[in-house]
């Protein structure tokens, strides 16, 4: 690493060069979005580029609890898995310097759209796509040894109606909204950078 020759002005926050700062006001990230949105892997490269750390919401459920996802709506139900949701995102709130991919139905829940809302220091980013790129998208990882189940996935006819009716809801609750219907991971991390360092778009 080349230090001695860059002036003190130039090592602000002494960064490495790929490293990029947020805004100052910004201490957490908060990525949301339908299944297949890309949150965990934008949110991971996202993380990597501000020197953050990255916590996926349901992998936090998983370690909280010891138990899988899909092992928690079978035994317990959706209902109960909102429950440890909830519990985690609050834990996972009350840290800095943080990129958090939600999970698709955090937002439906008030008192989690609340606690988004009223942590200082917070931004949230809507990750876009129609549902059918986003429905393609997670039957082309559920391919991948090793993938999660997705229980809200099952009936594709009611995952599509979960999406009409949480789309207007993670609108409202993000300060930016990307489509990323045609963009590579690090284009959608691009953009959002690019993002941060201007004044939010009105709320709807
Ligand atoms: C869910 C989305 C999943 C996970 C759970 C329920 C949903 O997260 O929280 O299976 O209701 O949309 P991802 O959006 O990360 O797949």
């Amino acid at each position: 690493m080349n230090v001695q020759t860059v002036e003190p002005s130039a090592t602000q926050n002494a960064l490495p060069a790929n490293i990029v700062s947020p805004p100052a006001n910004i201490r957490r990230l908060v990525l949301t979005g339908f299944m297949g949105a890309g949150k965990t892997t934008v949110g991971r490269l996202l993380a990597a580029r501000l020197g953050w750390d990255f916590l996926d919401l349901d992998a936090y459920i998983e370690s909280r609890t010891g138990l899988a996802v899909p092992s928690i709506f079978a035994s317990h139900g959706e209902a109960h898995f909102r429950q440890f949701e909830s519990q985690a995102l609050a834990c996972a709130l009350g840290r800095e310097n943080i990129v958090l991919a939600l999970g698709g139905g955090t937002p439906e829940i008030l008192t989690n759209r609340l606690l988004l809302e009223q942590t200082p220091a917070t931004a949230t980013i809507f990750l876009d796509a129609p549902f059918p790129t986003l429905f393609d998208r997670c039957m082309m990882q559920a391919l991948n040894p090793g993938a999660t189940d997705r229980p809200n996935l099952a009936d594709p006819a009611t995952a599509e109606a979960r999406f009409l009716a949480r789309e207007p809801i993670y609108r409202r609750l993000a300060q930016h909204t990307i489509d990323t219907a045609n963009l590579t991971t690090e284009e959608t991390v691009a953009t959002l950078l690019k993002r941060l360092h201007m004044p939010p778009a009105r709320r709807r």
